[in-house]
């Protein structure tokens, strides 16, 4: 399979993850490999690409263009969403069930000495009138995968997109202000991004870091 040519064509139907997903793979293209990517929830759905993205058969896809030293590791708490995903998948592709907190956390002993190219955390799905919940359980997944980020790696978020802050006036008319935040899946990752001043790589539907930590 080309890779890019199948990249090309399903691009599209991405919809509102055409832009950021273009941007991923161009990241990735820029890096040596081996790569080596780390996904939290995994594809649930055949060609559910305008819907949650297809994201773990995207990378897998491309881990086999980049040859067999890169790897693509995904997890899902829900025993029949990684059975579908693996009919979806390549043997190559690493789909695990389990809670992506405990799965992380022993990750260690899969990716052993390496770094991350690229964090993708896609996980519990996002309440969007109580974004709290999902997003508390994303900025936790980060936590748990700081020993294996780098500088370079790029740490992508779902469902996070930008979102502006309103108010109320004294006739209860909703108004925005110039103020934006990122909401969703997003929201206290990105608080702790602005907090350690990591580099915004990219906002659209999702959004994507680098320099979540500083090396030495
Ligand atoms: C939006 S879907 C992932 C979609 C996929 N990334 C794609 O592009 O097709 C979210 C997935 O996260 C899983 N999930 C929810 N809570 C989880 C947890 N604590 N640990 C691991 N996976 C979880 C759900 O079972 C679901 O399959």
């Amino acid at each position: 399979m080309n890779f890019f040519k199948w990249f090309d064509d399903i691009l599209p139907n991405l919809e509102k993850r055409a832009v950021s997903m273009k941007k991923i793979i161009d990241y990735l293209e820029t890096l040596p490999s081996p790569i080596f990517i780390l996904e939290t929830g995994c594809l649930r759905k055949v060609n559910s690409f305008a819907g949650d993205g297809q994201s773990t058969l995207i990378f897998d896809n491309y881990i086999q263009y980049r040859g067999k030293d890169s790897k693509i590791f995904s997890v899902d708490i829900n025993e029949l969403n990684v059975r579908t995903c693996k009919k979806i998948v390549s043997e190559n592709a690493h789909v695990e069930c389990s809670d992506s907190i405990k799965f992380i956390s022993n990750f260690n002993k899969l990716i052993k000495d390496n770094k991350l190219s690229l964090l993708y955390l896609d996980s519990f799905d996002v309440n969007w009138d109580y974004p709290l919940e999902s997003s508390a359980h994303h900025l936790k997944e980060l936590t748990a995968s700081i020993p294996y980020i780098s500088e370079e790696t790029l740490v992508v978020v779902d469902d996070a997109p930008l979102s502006m802050i309103g108010y109320r006036d004294e006739d209860n008319n909703f108004k925005l202000t110039r103020q934006t935040k990122i909401g969703g899946k997003g929201y206290l990752v990105h608080e702790y991004a602005v907090a350690v001043e990591a580099e915004i790589y990219f906002s659209h539907y999702q959004v994507g870091y680098k320099k979540l930590i500083k090396s030495n």
